[in-house]
């Protein structure tokens, strides 16, 4: 099961297959360890490929016979697939292979997870279930026939005969194999059914394993606000009689859209006001979100090959933002987005492994599901749209549907759309899908007699990738306040071609006080020679929430920079102008609650690095924790209104209004801890009837070492949900001290329910240790060596789970001398082992370059 030397594999290459299918026919007769797959598949000559030899994809395939036009034949088979010559015209292509999905721990394939037998075929699963073009411009029709002892037998498209032993599916609609999926096992429905405009009745169903049918309800309702949303704001319906979903508990990733059956590893699904909090709800709900919408951006039409991986990922990341943001609050979706953009983006942009959005070369493409193709993709089409406004976005994406419905494309298809609506040139705006790394935007301002300028440098760092990065189009979002806060400028869209750029503003009775890439119009780094006055008006004063916000996060940023490198004390306007806004009533609770959130350590590092400074992980912690404590104190006389303006008593709902009320009371709660040792939140921990109260008063008590008791106690009245456990494993390494938390983790390793070949269970415990980042980087280099000793162990199971988690090291260089001698021991140490599968030799031959 060995991964021959990584080949690598370049977007300039592209040759289309030299066949086209007219139909493909599979037969799975299941076994736990010798499944056998037949399949037929006519293939006709591809009139717009060169000549080329016939090969098809397949790996770990035992090859049982194989016909071409009823003939037997040998064809050559090696580690990658099969050749043999095959006639000029037509032919049919005949085979049978063996495969042994109960030892599949790698969950790409065809695998047994909980006795179920479930599929993950994108991006290159599908050559591990029969031999066949594993790439997606190859389009087809499917019909899967299934034969095993169980009662439930799904594939795509729509059931033609259902019954317990024996099922055939009928996708009428041709699809790539990626899209491919099958699920067999004892499963029970929660069932639904859904309207569509034109009078459609789908029936939709929620496939989970017996015992978790309570958890169901919110994906279903998700689903269906969902489906609703795509045709009132992208009219497009959905095209099947039936759309099924099944959760699985081992699962790489987050979730799967295969054409009417998306798989969702069961984090991604399932959730009960009991056992999921808040943050799961709104997570899940953007997940189906997510994977249904892909039904049209992603399945109908889709990407010609991996390259143009954010042709789908990056449009349906946007749309799903989108649908969270009309749903719940848009100010708060957009500020939470650019959280995870600088926490998982901008280091990965800055360091090592930065790509941009369409990288041209790949060794293993499943290391390129990356926050850069799906974040950074995202945000692109947010500026496109800004660029040429709503409308024209609406009438480019009619268009778009209309011209491509089933291809396979790319972003050249892509932008030729929005070219032909707007009658624009995008030559210059397309170097953000082809060049790697985070603008840096500075500006300059002068004023004299009314007339105000902006002057902006935009400078990206050169690396691997872009060697010499040429200026990009930035829209810049700028609005003007006067001393008192009245908007003097209401909000403009400023268009940046130039590496420098003025722009003047007439007719002004005063200077004014900018502000400036208003809800963050794009994803760059704003670096302003600002003072923390003028932070401070802005959090006071400023009418786009975004840049209230960010303000208030730009004020702790330097505060807590001053703070870990000169030991100085915290700034008092940071204090006083939190204060204010947490006791703005008119503000949204979940607003307030983001507000009174602190960067995080690792964004605090690249700030640091960024201006020269090595970042001292401890030191960075000490100030955080520091920081926290003033806060508390400065609002002593606060926390106790704002918990009891707060605190939910209603039936517990995971909508925003609630949610927003429960972040902030979590958030106070928080604090609250520092002042009187945790008995507050130990009492509500006692009266929780829903985990958000219950995980966040843990979380209370563990940050000001308390809880103990309520630790154990959890694990007794949780320990056998999986998925409350893996909040229990996480959150003891989350909240262990920096000195601790190695040693916590390697005692969660020898816990009977480390369960590591289940990719959360393993994420939950050594993606944790990551997470802590003073801890992870516990000077000794012990964090280091436990990553990197369960590296090593998983990659022979699962590589892909394996290779993501490198990731951890992708920021090494900013580090002191002594903390890189540890890494790079480490990282040479992974590379060494013997047999390293293809996914994890890439990640740390990258890593290290
Ligand atoms: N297309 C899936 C999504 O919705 C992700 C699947 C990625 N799988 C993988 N093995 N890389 O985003
Ligand atoms: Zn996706």
């Amino acid at each position: 099961m060995k991964d021959s030397t990584p080949q690598t594999i370049f977007l300039s290459d592209y040759t289309p297959f030299g066949w086209l299918i007219d139909s493909v026919h599979l037969t799975f007769d299941l076994a736990a360890h010798a499944t056998r797959v037949i399949s037929r598949i006519a293939f006709r000559p591809n009139p717009d490929a060169p000549a080329q030899q016939f090969f098809l994809h397949g790996k770990d395939l035992t090859l049982i016979n194989a016909r071409i036009d009823g003939q037997d034949i040998q064809p050559d088979i090696s580690d990658e697939g099969l050749s043999c010559p095959v006639p000029e015209g037509s032919f049919i292509w005949e085979a049978e292979v063996e495969i042994d999905p109960t030892n599949n721990t790698a969950l790409e394939g065809l695998y047994v997870s909980n006795g179920m037998y479930c599929t993950q075929c994108e991006a290159e699963g599908f050559r591990k279930i029969t031999y066949y073009p594993d790439r997606p411009d190859v389009m087809a029709v499917f019909t899967v026939e299934i034969k095993g002892p169980h009662p439930v037998l799904l594939s795509n498209g729509n059931p033609q005969t259902v019954g317990t032993g024996h099922a055939i599916w009928h996708d009428p609609w041709p699809k790539p194999s990626y899209l491919f999926a099958l699920v067999a096992g004892d499963l029970v429905a929660h069932s639904d059914w859904f309207m569509t405009a034109s009078g459609n009745k789908v029936d939709l169903n929620l496939w989970v394993r017996p015992g978790d049918e309570g958890k169901c309800a919110f994906g279903m309702s998700a689903l269906k606000r969902a489906m609703q949303w795509d045709e009132q704001v992208y009219g497009r319906e959905y095209d099947l009689d039936v759309f099924n979903i099944v959760a699985v508990d081992d699962f790489n990733m987050g979730a799967m859209e295969n054409k009417g059956l998306n798989i969702f590893n069961s984090s991604a699904v399932l959730a009960s006001p009991e056992t999921s909090t808040d943050a799961n709800f709104e997570r899940i709900e953007s997940i189906i979100a997510h994977e249904y919408f892909h039904n049209w951006t992603g399945n109908r039409i889709t990407c010609r090959d991996w390259f143009q991986l954010c042709l789908k990922e990056g449009l349906t990341v946007f749309r799903d933002a989108q649908f969270t943001a009309d749903i719940r609050s848009a100010p708060v979706k957009r500020i939470s987005d650019v959280i995870d953009l600088r926490t998982r983006q901008f280091p990965e942009d800055d360091g090592p492994l930065s790509h941009p959005v369409r990288p041209e070369s790949f060794q293993e493409i499943n290391n390129f599901y990356t926050a850069t193709v799906y974040e950074k993709g995202a945000e692109v089409i947010g500026m496109l749209k800004r660029l040429v406004g709503d409308s024209a976005y609406a009438e480019a994406l009619e268009l778009y549907f209309a011209r491509y419905d089933g291809q396979a494309i790319t972003i050249e298809d892509w932008l030729a759309v929005f070219e032909d609506i707007t009658e624009r040139d995008l030559t210059q705006f397309k170097r953000w899908y082809s060049q790697a790394g985070t603008p840096r935007l500075s500006v300059k301002e002068t004023y004299g007699s009314g007339s105000y300028t902006l002057t902006f440098t935009q400078h990206t760092p050169p690396g691997s990738y872009s060697p010499d990065p040429q200026p990009q189009v930035i829209p810049i979002d700028v609005g003007l306040l006067n001393a008192n806060g009245d908007e003097v400028l209401e909000t403009q869209t400023l268009e940046m071609t130039e590496a420098t750029q003025s722009f003047t503003f007439e007719g002004l009775a005063s200077r004014p006080i900018p502000s400036i890439l208003r809800d963050f119009s794009a994803p760059v780094i704003l670096e302003r020679d600002s003072n923390n006055d003028e932070r401070a008006f802005l959090l006071a004063h400023d009418t786009d929430p975004f840049n209230r916000w960010e303000a208030g996060r730009a004020l702790a940023r330097e505060t807590l920079c001053a703070m870990a490198t000169k030991g100085s004390a915290p700034d008092t306007r940071y204090l006083d102008g939190i204060r204010s806004v947490l006791r703005d009533k008119a503000l949204d609770p979940a607003y307030r609650a983001l507000m009174l959130e602190l960067p995080t350590q690792s964004e605090l590092a690249l700030f640091m690095s960024d201006r020269g400074l090595t970042p001292d992980p401890a030191a960075i912690y000490d100030a955080v924790q520091s920081l926290k404590q003033a806060m508390a104190e400065q609002l002593r006389e606060n926390l106790p209104t704002i918990l009891d303006a707060n605190i939910v008593r209603q039936e517990y709902k995971p909508d925003a209004v609630q949610s927003g009320k429960r972040a902030l009371y979590g958030a106070a709660l928080a604090l609250m801890s520092r002042l009187d040792d945790g008995s507050l939140a130990a009492m509500q921990y006692a009266q929780a009837d829903n985990m958000t109260l219950q995980l966040g008063a843990l979380s209370c008590l563990l940050e000001v070492d308390k809880g103990a008791l309520e630790l154990g106690a959890f694990y007794d009245q949780w320990q056998d949900d999986r998925l409350v456990i893996d909040k229990w494993f996480a959150l003891q390494i989350t909240r262990a001290t920096p000195d601790r938390a190695v040693a916590v983790t390697r005692a969660l390793t020898k816990h009977p329910d480390f369960n590591w070949k289940n990719p959360n269970r393993f994420r939950a415990t050594l993606g944790a240790l990551t997470g802590n980042h003073a801890g992870f980087h516990a000077a000794d280099g012990s964090g280091y060596e436990l990553l990197a000793d369960w590296l090593i162990r998983l990659d022979p199971v699962n590589p892909q789970t394996t290779a993501r988690m490198c990731t951890a090291f992708q920021t090494w260089r900013r580090y002191d001398a002594s903390r890189q001698a540890l890494i790079g021991a480490q990282l040479d140490r992974i590379a060494a082992t013997p047999d390293l599968s293809g996914d994890v030799t890439e990640m740390i031959t990258r890593i290290k370059a």
